[in-house]
């Protein structure tokens, strides 16, 4: 009906005058940005950026146990047994999320000041991908590059005079990264912000025959206290104690240098760039986006998932959206694809429309 968009008869007597007391000539104001607002038709039409499941990348934690153990600063996250992963792995692919990352709860037993445990051939990540690629062969599985699930002193690295020693460490993650590769995984992700890592770590995926494994560079990672929650999970919070990753891992004051990072990692072959923390990090997604526009990723971390589930539980916050407006917020700052634990109820969510 045509009237239901015409305003009232009753025109004002006076000439409009506009916001900063002008007289203006015609109807005020001309330009009305609401217009596009009016509907969920015009809405949908004028949308710049929409959330896809396609951009959903889930976390998962895998234990050695046989039952699902929750994660308590997490809430609605369990550690998973590998059958239990295997049928996550399955509900994902059915749902139609492209890309699993499997983090491991490491038996403390099996933490060693080396984390030799990384390179244990069938070692519980490895077992874990092998059994979602076979059962699930068409979904992706990344795996972190880095030591801390697997040191007794909760450092992504091995410490030799009180410092996180840079080259042994790099070391080390090669040999991590091609086992994970002949476990099956896709993507290798080094989570580890050691100098130089990624250059060796595809040298050595190439000489091992994987040159089609795919590397997603955790690029500018922040030493972030959002983090706080993940190291629950993968029970590495008293390993550490009171130390923190602040030699290795960003200054959250810089962003400058998040450039320099991106920049150094994709010269040494990176496929795919990381960006994390992620709510308190859009303007280094924005700023890394622009300046390289190769696929970027965001990670939407523990501590962000713990804060919106809390808020949620408490009924503080409307679960599903902010869910959904947050995820859409990377996409406007220009990820291509977001890390998040909220991976399946965002699928689910945007399966109902
Ligand atoms: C391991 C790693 C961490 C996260 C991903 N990989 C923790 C850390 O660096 O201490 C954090 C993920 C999250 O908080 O959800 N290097």
């Amino acid at each position: 009906m045509v009237e239901r968009l015409r305003r009232p008869p009753a025109a004002p007597a006076e000439a409009p005058v506009s916001d900063n007391g002008e007289r203006v000539h015609g109807q005020f104001p001309r330009v009305r940005l609401r217009r596009n607002r009016r509907d969920a038709w015009t809405r949908r039409l004028v949308a710049e950026h929409r959330l896809g499941v396609d951009d959903l990348i889930w976390p998962l934690f895998v234990h050695e146990g046989g039952g699902p153990v929750p994660v308590a600063s997490m809430p609605g996250v369990e550690r998973l047994s590998l059958a239990l992963a295997v049928e996550a792995a399955r509900e994902a692919a059915d749902l139609g999320i492209p890309l699993l990352a499997i983090f491991p709860q490491i038996e403390q037993a099996l933490k060693r000041p080396d984390g030799s445990e990384a390179i244990a051939p069938n070692n519980l990540v490895c077992r874990a991908v092998a059994a979602i690629k076979r059962a699930v062969p068409g979904i992706g599985v990344l795996c972190d590059v880095a030591l801390d699930p697997f040191t007794d002193h909760g450092h992504d690295g091995v410490i030799r005079q009180g410092y996180v020693a840079n080259d042994e460490t790099v070391a080390i993650l090669c040999r991590q990264a091609v086992l994970q590769a002949e476990a099956g995984c896709d993507v290798i992700a080094p989570s580890d912000m050691m100098d130089g890592r990624v250059g060796r770590v595809r040298d050595a995926l190439d000489a091992a025959g994987f040159e089609a494994v795919r590397i997603m560079s955790y690029a500018a990672k922040y030493a972030s206290a959002f983090f706080g929650p993940f190291r629950d999970a993968i029970g590495s919070k008293t390993n550490l104690g009171l130390a923190d990753k602040k030699t290795y891992q960003m200054d959250p004051a810089n962003s400058d240098e998040a450039l320099r990072e991106v920049a150094l990692d994709l010269a040494e072959g990176a496929d795919m760039v990381m960006v994390k923390p992620g709510m308190p990090y859009l303007d280094i997604v924005a700023r890394v986006k622009q300046r390289f526009a190769m696929p970027t990723f965001a990670y939407q971390v523990s501590g962000e998932y713990a804060m919106m589930k809390g808020a949620a539980l408490n009924g503080w916050l409307d679960h599903d959206r902010v869910v959904l407006e947050t995820l859409l917020a990377f996409k406007r700052a220009g990820a291509d694809g977001v890390l998040t634990y909220f991976a399946r109820d965002a699928a689910k969510l945007l399966a109902k429309g």
